[in-house]
C-alpha cells in the first residue's frame, strides 16, 4: 500500500518572540506576535519604523531586514519574487522582505536604519 506523507505542519497557536537589533548590534526593542503572521504587520502594530513605500506588497524592498537565527523553518521561505525585488532594489538578496515574511518560530532581525 502507497501511503503519502502527510505535509509538514507549522504550529499557528503559538506565539514567537522578536527580538530587534539596531544598525550597531544593540538591542532596541523585543515583541510576541501570532506564529505564521506577517513580519511587517507587527512591526508595524508595534509602532516601530520600517519601510512601507509600496504599501506592504513587495515591490519597493524598502523593508528589506537581517535575520539572524538558526533555525531554517523560524521564517517562510524567500520565493523567486523576493529574491528579484532586493536585487532590483541594489539590497542584499539574503536579506529578507519584512512584507513578504511569516513568521514560525523565534528569531531576531536587523536593520540598517535602526
Ligand atoms: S514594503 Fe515595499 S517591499 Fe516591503
Amino acid at each position: 500500500m502507497d501511503q503519502q506523507t502527510p505535509p509538514l505542519q507549522k504550529d499557528l497557536s503559538k506565539s514567537v518572540k522578536i527580538i530587534l537589533l539596531n544598525k550597531s548590534g544593540h538591542k532596541i526593542d523585543e515583541f510576541f506576535m501570532r506564529a505564521g503572521a506577517n513580519l511587517w504587520v507587527f512591526i508595524r502594530k508595534r509602532g516601530l519604523p520600517i519601510g512601507a513605500a509600496c504599501s506592504g506588497v513587495g515591490v519597493c524592498g524598502a523593508c528589506n531586514i537581517k535575520v539572524i537565527t538558526n533555525n531554517p523553518n523560524a521564517i517562510s521561505e524567500q520565493n523567486d519574487f523576493e529574491k528579484n525585488t532586493l536585487l532590483k532594489n541594489n539590497k542584499l538578496t539574503e536579506n529578507r522582505l519584512a512584507c513578504l515574511c511569516r513568521v514560525f518560530s523565534d528569531l531576531t532581525i536587523q536593520a540598517d536604519y535602526w
